[in-house]
């Protein structure tokens, strides 16, 4: 039996369509589900293209009452009967209770060498610090916002003249290379570091 993926968006789902169109080829997980917490998540329309299963359980109407919002996230889940569970961009901070219920089985993908910036305006920030390299992390989910252990890290250098769209443009593109190359190792049970260097590293 191959081992059941779903797949956790917000947005454009770009990664979610990397992790689909690899699983499809390598035959090696069957992604069973997308879902968003966005109506506007465009990341929606691509998975029904793939021929994904799709639901959408949006958060907004929760209005801050997180647990109840992942009440109704952790039943939809638990039909969906996932092996893996991999955060593509999904923007919401989830409480410990949600965390240990899917403990181990949850990957994330963080825009940032972590443990450097975590949480948000990551590519801002390596900016305003001028770091030279900067990159994206795959992690394992735990209690600790962007803090389990890392499971892949992408590196690509920051260029001069480089804005926050122009560094995201090119982390992104490691983030679709680094992600794939960590789930085809997760579902066999290897936790073994993977690591990218991006083009002119
Ligand atoms: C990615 O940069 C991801 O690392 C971050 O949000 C972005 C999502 O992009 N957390 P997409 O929806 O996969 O295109």
């Amino acid at each position: 039996m191959r081992p059941r993926v779903v797949i956790l968006i917000s947005g454009g789902g770009s990664n979610m369509v990397t992790l689909v169109r690899d699983m499809q080829a390598g035959g090696y997980a069957d992604p069973v589900l997308v879902l968003a917490n966005r109506a506007d998540a465009g990341g929606l329309a691509k998975a029904a293209e793939l021929g994904v299963e799709t639901a959408l359980i949006e958060s907004r109407p929760y209005k801050g009452d997180r647990e109840a919002f992942e009440a109704a996230l952790t039943e939809r889940l638990a039909s969906a009967n996932p092996d893996i569970i991999c955060f593509a961009g999904f923007m919401r901070v989830l409480t410990e209770g949600f965390i240990r219920r899917w403990q181990g089985k949850m990957l994330n993908i963080h825009p940032s060498l972590l443990p450097l910036y975590k949480g948000l305006h990551t590519h801002q920030r390596a900016l305003d610090d001028g770091v030279m390299v900067h990159g994206c992390s795959v992690h394992e989910v735990s209690a600790e916002l962007d803090g389990g252990t890392i499971l892949g890290q992408a590196v690509v250098p920051v260029l001069a003249g480089d804005t926050p769209d122009t560094l995201a443009a090119r982390v992104l593109g490691v983030e679709h290379q680094l992600y794939p190359a960590v789930l085809r190792k997760f579902v066999t049970g290897d936790r073994t570091p993977t690591a990218i260097f991006g083009t002119d590293i």
